[in-house]
Protein backbone atom coordinates (compact mmCIF):
# COMPACT_ATOMS: atom_id res chain seq x y z
CA UNK A 1 0.00 0.00 0.00
CA UNK A 2 2.88 2.76 1.21
CA UNK A 3 4.45 1.26 -2.07
CA UNK A 4 1.94 2.15 -4.48
CA UNK A 5 1.29 5.45 -3.07
CA UNK A 6 4.95 6.17 -2.85
CA UNK A 7 5.68 5.49 -6.47
CA UNK A 8 2.65 5.66 -7.98
CA UNK A 9 0.10 3.12 -9.16
CA UNK A 10 2.99 1.54 -11.66
CA UNK A 11 5.30 0.91 -8.98
CA UNK A 12 7.90 3.67 -10.07
CA UNK A 13 7.52 3.87 -13.87
CA UNK A 14 6.28 6.79 -15.32
CA UNK A 15 2.35 6.22 -16.48
CA UNK A 16 1.41 6.60 -19.96
CA UNK A 17 -2.24 6.45 -19.41
CA UNK A 18 -3.55 8.35 -16.71
CA UNK A 19 -5.13 6.16 -13.58
CA UNK A 20 -8.02 9.02 -13.80
CA UNK A 21 -11.62 8.19 -15.83
CA UNK A 22 -12.58 10.91 -15.58
CA UNK A 23 -9.24 12.50 -17.81
CA UNK A 24 -9.01 9.75 -19.90
CA UNK A 25 -11.44 10.75 -22.51
CA UNK A 26 -9.29 13.77 -22.51
CA UNK A 27 -6.15 11.90 -23.10
CA UNK A 28 -7.57 9.66 -25.94
CA UNK A 29 -8.97 12.56 -27.61
CA UNK A 30 -5.08 13.79 -27.44
CA UNK A 31 -3.87 10.69 -28.58
CA UNK A 32 -6.12 9.74 -31.47
CA UNK A 33 -7.16 11.15 -34.68
CA UNK A 34 -10.57 12.98 -34.73
CA UNK A 35 -12.57 10.43 -36.54
CA UNK A 36 -10.85 7.34 -34.88
CA UNK A 37 -11.69 9.21 -31.48
CA UNK A 38 -15.31 10.28 -32.35
CA UNK A 39 -15.99 6.50 -33.51
CA UNK A 40 -15.21 5.04 -29.85
CA UNK A 41 -15.97 7.94 -27.79
CA UNK A 42 -19.50 8.97 -29.84
CA UNK A 43 -22.62 7.53 -29.15
CA UNK A 44 -26.31 7.66 -30.70
CA UNK A 45 -27.79 10.40 -31.15
CA UNK A 46 -27.35 13.74 -28.40
CA UNK A 47 -25.81 11.08 -26.03
CA UNK A 48 -28.45 10.83 -24.05
CA UNK A 49 -28.55 6.84 -23.38
CA UNK A 50 -24.73 7.29 -22.59
CA UNK A 51 -25.38 9.68 -19.94
CA UNK A 52 -28.19 7.84 -18.09
CA UNK A 53 -25.57 5.30 -18.05
CA UNK A 54 -23.46 6.81 -15.93
CA UNK A 55 -26.10 8.80 -14.10
CA UNK A 56 -27.88 5.10 -13.47
CA UNK A 57 -24.39 4.30 -11.55
CA UNK A 58 -24.34 7.20 -9.85
CA UNK A 59 -27.80 6.92 -7.99
CA UNK A 60 -26.28 3.82 -6.68
CA UNK A 61 -24.30 4.34 -3.25
CA UNK A 62 -22.31 1.43 -2.16
CA UNK A 63 -22.57 0.82 2.20
CA UNK A 64 -19.08 -0.14 3.38
CA UNK A 65 -19.03 -2.42 6.76
CA UNK A 66 -15.54 -2.61 8.84
CA UNK A 67 -13.19 -4.97 10.34
CA UNK A 68 -13.50 -7.22 7.71
CA UNK A 69 -9.90 -8.84 6.78
CA UNK A 70 -9.15 -8.89 3.02
CA UNK A 71 -7.15 -12.27 3.91
CA UNK A 72 -8.67 -14.85 1.58
CA UNK A 73 -10.68 -12.38 -0.54
CA UNK A 74 -11.15 -13.96 -3.57
CA UNK A 75 -12.98 -12.10 -6.88
CA UNK A 76 -12.99 -15.67 -9.08
CA UNK A 77 -15.88 -16.37 -10.43
CA UNK A 78 -17.44 -19.37 -12.60
CA UNK A 79 -19.43 -18.60 -15.62
CA UNK A 80 -20.78 -21.32 -18.22
CA UNK A 81 -18.91 -24.31 -15.65
CA UNK A 82 -15.29 -22.62 -15.97
CA UNK A 83 -13.51 -20.86 -13.61
CA UNK A 84 -12.26 -17.28 -14.62
CA UNK A 85 -9.82 -14.97 -11.87
CA UNK A 86 -12.22 -11.55 -12.32
CA UNK A 87 -15.49 -10.85 -13.09
CA UNK A 88 -14.33 -8.52 -15.77
CA UNK A 89 -14.53 -9.80 -20.13
CA UNK A 90 -13.20 -7.14 -22.79
CA UNK A 91 -16.11 -6.00 -24.88
CA UNK A 92 -16.71 -6.85 -28.63
CA UNK A 93 -15.33 -4.00 -30.13
CA UNK A 94 -14.76 -3.75 -33.72
CA UNK A 95 -12.12 -2.17 -35.97
CA UNK A 96 -10.11 -1.77 -33.43
CA UNK A 97 -6.66 -1.39 -36.32
CA UNK A 98 -8.28 2.01 -36.73
CA UNK A 99 -6.68 3.03 -33.10
CA UNK A 100 -3.50 1.66 -32.64
CA UNK A 101 -1.68 -0.63 -35.21
CA UNK A 102 -1.76 -3.28 -32.15
CA UNK A 103 -5.27 -3.92 -33.13
CA UNK A 104 -7.21 -6.80 -32.05
CA UNK A 105 -4.81 -9.44 -31.96
CA UNK A 106 -2.16 -6.60 -29.55
CA UNK A 107 -5.41 -6.34 -27.48
CA UNK A 108 -6.24 -10.13 -27.12
CA UNK A 109 -2.73 -11.18 -26.14
CA UNK A 110 -2.74 -8.24 -23.49
CA UNK A 111 -6.44 -9.90 -21.88
CA UNK A 112 -4.52 -13.43 -22.01
CA UNK A 113 -1.70 -12.49 -20.13
CA UNK A 114 -4.29 -10.49 -17.37
CA UNK A 115 -6.77 -13.84 -17.42
CA UNK A 116 -9.30 -11.82 -18.58
CA UNK A 117 -11.49 -13.23 -21.41
CA UNK A 118 -11.05 -11.24 -25.03
CA UNK A 119 -14.20 -10.90 -26.86
CA UNK A 120 -13.51 -10.50 -30.74
CA UNK A 121 -15.95 -8.60 -32.63
CA UNK A 122 -17.14 -9.68 -36.29
CA UNK A 123 -16.04 -6.44 -37.06
CA UNK A 124 -12.49 -7.22 -35.99
CA UNK A 125 -9.21 -5.67 -38.76
CA UNK A 126 -7.64 -9.06 -37.89
CA UNK A 127 -8.80 -12.60 -38.82
CA UNK A 128 -10.37 -15.20 -36.46
CA UNK A 129 -7.04 -17.50 -37.02
CA UNK A 130 -4.49 -14.65 -36.13
CA UNK A 131 -6.69 -13.21 -33.10
CA UNK A 132 -6.62 -17.20 -31.56
CA UNK A 133 -3.40 -17.49 -32.24
CA UNK A 134 -2.46 -14.22 -30.48
CA UNK A 135 -4.26 -15.08 -27.80
CA UNK A 136 -2.62 -18.19 -27.41
CA UNK A 137 -3.81 -19.92 -23.91
CA UNK A 138 -6.04 -17.35 -22.89
CA UNK A 139 -10.10 -17.78 -22.83
CA UNK A 140 -11.39 -15.83 -25.55
CA UNK A 141 -15.31 -15.45 -26.78
CA UNK A 142 -16.60 -14.71 -30.40
CA UNK A 143 -19.23 -12.32 -30.86
CA UNK A 144 -21.24 -12.61 -33.84
CA UNK A 145 -22.84 -10.19 -36.41
CA UNK A 146 -25.72 -12.55 -37.74
CA UNK A 147 -25.66 -12.64 -41.64
CA UNK A 148 -28.40 -13.62 -42.75
CA UNK A 149 -26.85 -16.21 -44.90
CA UNK A 150 -26.36 -19.57 -43.25
CA UNK A 151 -23.54 -20.90 -45.24
CA UNK A 152 -21.78 -17.87 -44.10
CA UNK A 153 -22.75 -18.25 -40.09
CA UNK A 154 -22.05 -21.69 -40.26
CA UNK A 155 -18.82 -20.95 -41.42
CA UNK A 156 -17.72 -18.02 -38.79
CA UNK A 157 -19.27 -20.72 -36.22
CA UNK A 158 -17.12 -23.86 -37.79
CA UNK A 159 -13.96 -21.33 -37.25
CA UNK A 160 -14.19 -19.91 -34.13
CA UNK A 161 -14.87 -23.21 -32.88
CA UNK A 162 -11.81 -24.76 -34.56
CA UNK A 163 -9.48 -21.87 -33.10
CA UNK A 164 -10.36 -22.60 -29.57
CA UNK A 165 -13.51 -19.20 -28.77
CA UNK A 166 -15.48 -21.07 -26.23
CA UNK A 167 -18.59 -18.86 -25.88
CA UNK A 168 -20.51 -16.91 -28.49
CA UNK A 169 -21.68 -13.78 -28.20
CA UNK A 170 -24.87 -12.91 -30.31
CA UNK A 171 -25.33 -9.36 -30.62
CA UNK A 172 -28.88 -8.42 -31.42
CA UNK A 173 -29.46 -4.24 -30.81
CA UNK A 174 -26.67 -3.17 -34.06
CA UNK A 175 -28.62 -5.30 -36.78
CA UNK A 176 -28.54 -2.21 -38.25
CA UNK A 177 -26.53 0.80 -37.26
CA UNK A 178 -27.64 3.91 -35.30
CA UNK A 179 -27.88 7.41 -36.17
CA UNK A 180 -24.42 8.44 -34.87
CA UNK A 181 -24.08 12.35 -35.40
CA UNK A 182 -20.45 12.18 -34.79
CA UNK A 183 -19.41 9.28 -37.40
CA UNK A 184 -21.90 10.99 -39.71
CA UNK A 185 -20.40 14.50 -39.64
CA UNK A 186 -17.04 12.94 -40.19
CA UNK A 187 -18.16 10.80 -43.06
CA UNK A 188 -16.33 8.25 -41.33
CA UNK A 189 -17.29 5.02 -42.57
CA UNK A 190 -14.45 2.46 -41.53
CA UNK A 191 -16.60 -0.54 -43.38
CA UNK A 192 -16.79 0.74 -46.51
CA UNK A 193 -13.06 0.88 -47.13
CA UNK A 194 -12.74 -2.77 -46.02
CA UNK A 195 -11.73 -1.89 -42.71
CA UNK A 196 -13.00 -4.20 -40.26
CA UNK A 197 -14.33 -6.14 -42.87
CA UNK A 198 -11.26 -9.00 -42.43
CA UNK A 199 -13.37 -11.52 -41.13
CA UNK A 200 -15.49 -11.53 -43.92
CA UNK A 201 -12.52 -11.24 -46.32
CA UNK A 202 -11.13 -13.86 -44.60
CA UNK A 203 -14.02 -16.31 -44.80
CA UNK A 204 -13.55 -19.21 -47.88
CA UNK A 205 -17.35 -19.11 -47.97
CA UNK A 206 -18.08 -15.00 -47.94
CA UNK A 207 -15.29 -15.00 -50.43
CA UNK A 208 -16.39 -17.65 -52.78
CA UNK A 209 -19.98 -16.22 -52.78
CA UNK A 210 -19.07 -12.87 -53.63
CA UNK A 211 -16.50 -13.90 -56.46
CA UNK A 212 -19.32 -15.85 -58.49
CA UNK A 213 -21.85 -13.24 -57.64
CA UNK A 214 -19.63 -10.27 -58.71
CA UNK A 215 -17.57 -12.16 -60.98
CA UNK A 216 -14.40 -10.05 -59.80
CA UNK A 217 -11.49 -10.98 -56.87
CA UNK A 218 -12.29 -9.25 -53.12
CA UNK A 219 -8.94 -7.20 -53.61
CA UNK A 220 -9.70 -6.20 -56.90
CA UNK A 221 -13.05 -4.64 -56.09
CA UNK A 222 -12.39 -3.41 -51.87
CA UNK A 223 -15.80 -0.69 -51.72
CA UNK A 224 -17.94 -3.29 -53.31
CA UNK A 225 -16.81 -6.31 -50.86
CA UNK A 226 -16.99 -4.06 -48.32
CA UNK A 227 -20.62 -3.41 -49.14
CA UNK A 228 -21.51 -6.80 -49.59
CA UNK A 229 -19.85 -8.18 -46.78
CA UNK A 230 -22.16 -5.04 -44.90
CA UNK A 231 -25.15 -6.16 -46.31
CA UNK A 232 -24.05 -9.43 -45.07
CA UNK A 233 -23.91 -8.87 -41.12
CA UNK A 234 -25.67 -5.64 -41.03
CA UNK A 235 -29.18 -6.35 -43.20
CA UNK A 236 -31.89 -4.37 -43.17
CA UNK A 237 -33.92 -6.27 -41.27
CA UNK A 238 -33.42 -8.10 -38.18
CA UNK A 239 -33.05 -11.89 -37.49
CA UNK A 240 -35.83 -13.92 -35.57
CA UNK A 241 -36.75 -15.45 -32.35
CA UNK A 242 -37.14 -18.60 -34.63
CA UNK A 243 -33.87 -17.92 -36.50
CA UNK A 244 -32.05 -18.50 -32.79
CA UNK A 245 -32.71 -22.38 -32.99
CA UNK A 246 -30.38 -22.61 -36.31
CA UNK A 247 -27.56 -20.90 -34.06
CA UNK A 248 -28.15 -23.25 -31.54
CA UNK A 249 -28.73 -26.78 -33.32
CA UNK A 250 -24.50 -25.73 -34.79
CA UNK A 251 -23.02 -24.39 -31.46
CA UNK A 252 -22.86 -26.84 -29.07
CA UNK A 253 -20.70 -24.28 -26.29
CA UNK A 254 -22.36 -21.32 -24.51
CA UNK A 255 -24.87 -18.82 -26.47
CA UNK A 256 -25.09 -15.65 -24.77
CA UNK A 257 -27.45 -12.71 -26.77
CA UNK A 258 -26.39 -9.50 -25.67
CA UNK A 259 -28.08 -6.39 -26.38
CA UNK A 260 -31.47 -7.59 -23.67
CA UNK A 261 -33.13 -4.18 -21.90
CA UNK A 262 -36.50 -6.12 -21.73
CA UNK A 263 -37.37 -8.67 -19.14
CA UNK A 264 -39.61 -10.18 -22.00
CA UNK A 265 -36.93 -10.53 -24.08
CA UNK A 266 -34.65 -11.79 -21.35
CA UNK A 267 -36.98 -14.90 -21.04
CA UNK A 268 -37.45 -15.55 -24.83
CA UNK A 269 -33.68 -15.82 -24.38
CA UNK A 270 -33.98 -18.51 -21.84
CA UNK A 271 -37.25 -20.23 -23.78
CA UNK A 272 -34.93 -20.46 -27.20
CA UNK A 273 -32.01 -21.72 -25.01
CA UNK A 274 -29.81 -19.87 -24.61
CA UNK A 275 -26.96 -20.10 -21.87
CA UNK A 276 -26.74 -16.48 -20.78
CA UNK A 277 -27.55 -12.87 -21.83
CA UNK A 278 -25.68 -9.40 -21.77
CA UNK A 279 -28.21 -6.78 -20.21
CA UNK A 280 -26.68 -3.90 -22.54
CA UNK A 281 -27.48 -1.03 -24.53
CA UNK A 282 -24.19 -1.12 -26.74
CA UNK A 283 -22.19 1.66 -24.71
CA UNK A 284 -25.53 4.31 -25.59
CA UNK A 285 -24.30 3.72 -29.17
CA UNK A 286 -27.79 2.48 -30.83
CA UNK A 287 -31.37 3.71 -29.42
CA UNK A 288 -30.51 7.65 -28.03
CA UNK A 289 -32.68 8.19 -25.33
CA UNK A 290 -33.18 4.26 -24.12
CA UNK A 291 -32.95 3.54 -20.47
CA UNK A 292 -29.78 3.52 -19.27
CA UNK A 293 -28.38 -0.07 -18.79
CA UNK A 294 -27.66 -0.61 -15.26
CA UNK A 295 -31.88 0.62 -14.61
CA UNK A 296 -33.30 -2.62 -16.21
CA UNK A 297 -30.61 -5.48 -14.33
CA UNK A 298 -32.54 -5.63 -11.03
CA UNK A 299 -35.84 -6.88 -12.94
CA UNK A 300 -33.96 -9.01 -15.65
CA UNK A 301 -32.38 -10.22 -12.47
CA UNK A 302 -35.41 -11.02 -10.93
CA UNK A 303 -36.68 -12.86 -13.99
CA UNK A 304 -34.29 -14.90 -15.17
CA UNK A 305 -31.00 -14.77 -12.89
CA UNK A 306 -31.59 -17.37 -11.22
CA UNK A 307 -31.86 -19.68 -14.42
CA UNK A 308 -29.47 -18.17 -17.03
CA UNK A 309 -26.01 -16.42 -16.49
CA UNK A 310 -27.05 -12.38 -16.80
CA UNK A 311 -23.71 -10.38 -18.04
CA UNK A 312 -23.55 -6.40 -18.17
CA UNK A 313 -22.16 -3.89 -19.70
CA UNK A 314 -22.79 0.17 -20.60
CA UNK A 315 -20.89 2.48 -18.19
CA UNK A 316 -18.47 0.84 -16.27
CA UNK A 317 -15.73 2.90 -15.43
CA UNK A 318 -14.64 2.24 -12.06
CA UNK A 319 -13.80 -0.99 -9.76
CA UNK A 320 -17.09 0.05 -7.71
CA UNK A 321 -18.84 0.34 -11.03
CA UNK A 322 -18.06 -3.19 -11.41
CA UNK A 323 -18.86 -4.30 -7.66
CA UNK A 324 -22.76 -2.11 -8.28
CA UNK A 325 -23.06 -4.51 -11.44
CA UNK A 326 -22.36 -7.50 -9.53
CA UNK A 327 -24.44 -6.32 -5.78
CA UNK A 328 -27.71 -5.60 -8.98
CA UNK A 329 -27.12 -9.12 -9.92
CA UNK A 330 -24.67 -9.53 -13.06
CA UNK A 331 -22.44 -12.70 -12.81
CA UNK A 332 -19.79 -10.71 -14.53
CA UNK A 333 -19.14 -7.09 -16.46
CA UNK A 334 -17.94 -6.55 -19.81
CA UNK A 335 -15.83 -3.60 -20.28
CA UNK A 336 -15.36 -1.49 -23.52
CA UNK A 337 -14.35 2.41 -23.89
CA UNK A 338 -11.87 2.64 -21.62
CA UNK A 339 -9.76 -0.17 -22.75
CA UNK A 340 -10.09 1.06 -26.29
CA UNK A 341 -8.63 4.19 -24.67
CA UNK A 342 -5.60 2.93 -23.38
CA UNK A 343 -4.77 1.20 -26.79
CA UNK A 344 -5.53 4.16 -28.36
CA UNK A 345 -2.86 6.16 -26.24
CA UNK A 346 -0.25 3.29 -26.27
CA UNK A 347 -0.77 0.34 -28.00
CA UNK A 348 -0.91 -2.51 -26.12
CA UNK A 349 1.09 -1.20 -23.25
CA UNK A 350 -1.62 1.39 -22.89
CA UNK A 351 -4.61 -1.48 -22.50
CA UNK A 352 -2.47 -3.18 -19.95
CA UNK A 353 -2.17 -0.38 -17.79
CA UNK A 354 -5.91 0.21 -18.11
CA UNK A 355 -6.71 -3.54 -17.34
CA UNK A 356 -4.53 -3.52 -15.14
CA UNK A 357 -5.50 -0.85 -13.18
CA UNK A 358 -9.17 -1.78 -13.35
CA UNK A 359 -8.71 -5.03 -12.06
CA UNK A 360 -6.57 -3.77 -8.95
CA UNK A 361 -9.70 -0.85 -8.25
CA UNK A 362 -11.78 -3.50 -8.03
CA UNK A 363 -10.09 -5.59 -5.83
CA UNK A 364 -9.10 -3.00 -3.56
CA UNK A 365 -12.94 -1.53 -3.51
CA UNK A 366 -14.27 -4.74 -2.74
CA UNK A 367 -11.62 -4.91 0.18
CA UNK A 368 -12.74 -1.66 1.22
CA UNK A 369 -16.41 -1.79 0.74
CA UNK A 370 -15.94 -5.47 3.35
CA UNK A 371 -16.89 -7.82 0.54
CA UNK A 372 -14.57 -10.60 0.21
CA UNK A 373 -15.86 -12.77 -2.78
CA UNK A 374 -18.21 -11.87 -5.78
CA UNK A 375 -20.97 -14.27 -4.62
CA UNK A 376 -20.81 -11.84 -0.88
CA UNK A 377 -22.19 -9.10 -3.43
CA UNK A 378 -25.85 -8.82 -2.92
CA UNK A 379 -28.68 -5.37 -2.68
CA UNK A 380 -27.90 -4.89 1.08
CA UNK A 381 -24.42 -3.67 0.14
CA UNK A 382 -25.91 -0.24 -1.80
CA UNK A 383 -29.10 1.41 -2.01
CA UNK A 384 -30.41 3.94 -4.62
CA UNK A 385 -30.02 7.39 -3.89
CA UNK A 386 -31.57 10.46 -5.91
CA UNK A 387 -30.91 13.85 -4.37
CA UNK A 388 -32.51 16.77 -6.03
CA UNK A 389 -30.58 19.06 -8.75
C1 LIG B 1 -18.75 -1.31 -29.55
N1 LIG B 1 -19.62 -2.35 -29.20
C2 LIG B 1 -19.69 -3.47 -30.01
N2 LIG B 1 -20.49 -4.50 -29.65
C3 LIG B 1 -20.54 -5.64 -30.38
O1 LIG B 1 -21.27 -6.56 -30.02
N3 LIG B 1 -19.76 -5.75 -31.51
C4 LIG B 1 -18.94 -4.76 -31.95
O2 LIG B 1 -18.26 -4.87 -32.96
C5 LIG B 1 -18.93 -3.55 -31.18
N4 LIG B 1 -18.15 -2.50 -31.57
C6 LIG B 1 -18.02 -1.39 -30.76
C7 LIG B 1 -17.14 -0.38 -31.12
C8 LIG B 1 -16.93 0.70 -30.26
C9 LIG B 1 -15.94 1.76 -30.64
C10 LIG B 1 -17.63 0.77 -29.03
C11 LIG B 1 -17.40 1.89 -28.07
C12 LIG B 1 -18.54 -0.22 -28.70
C13 LIG B 1 -20.35 -2.30 -27.93
C14 LIG B 1 -19.51 -2.89 -26.81
O3 LIG B 1 -19.36 -4.28 -26.96
C15 LIG B 1 -20.13 -2.65 -25.43
O4 LIG B 1 -21.49 -3.04 -25.43
C16 LIG B 1 -20.02 -1.19 -24.98
O5 LIG B 1 -18.78 -0.64 -25.37
C17 LIG B 1 -20.17 -1.12 -23.48
O6 LIG B 1 -20.20 0.18 -23.06
P1 LIG B 1 -18.91 0.97 -22.48
O7 LIG B 1 -18.15 0.02 -21.56
O8 LIG B 1 -18.10 1.37 -23.68
O9 LIG B 1 -19.53 2.11 -21.78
Amino acid sequence: QTEIYGKGALMGITPTVTTDPRLLEEQAKRALGTRAFNYVAGGAGEKATMDANRLAFRQWKIIPRMMRSMNGQDVSVELFGQKYDNPVIMAPIGVQGIFHEDRETGLAAVCAEEGVPYTMSTASTCSIEDVATASGDGKRWYQLYWPHDNNITLSLLNRAKANGFSVLVITLDTWALAWRPADLDNAYVPFIKGIGCEVGFSDPVFRAKFEKESGSKIEDDIMGASRAWLGEIFASDPHTWEDVAFVRKHWDGPIVLKGIQHVEDAKMALACGCDGIAVSNHGGRQVDGAIGSLDVLPEIVDAVGDKMTVLFDSGIRTGVDIIKALCLGAKAVLVGRPIIYGLGINGRDGARQILKGLLADFWQSMGLSGIRTVSDCNREMIRKVQHAG
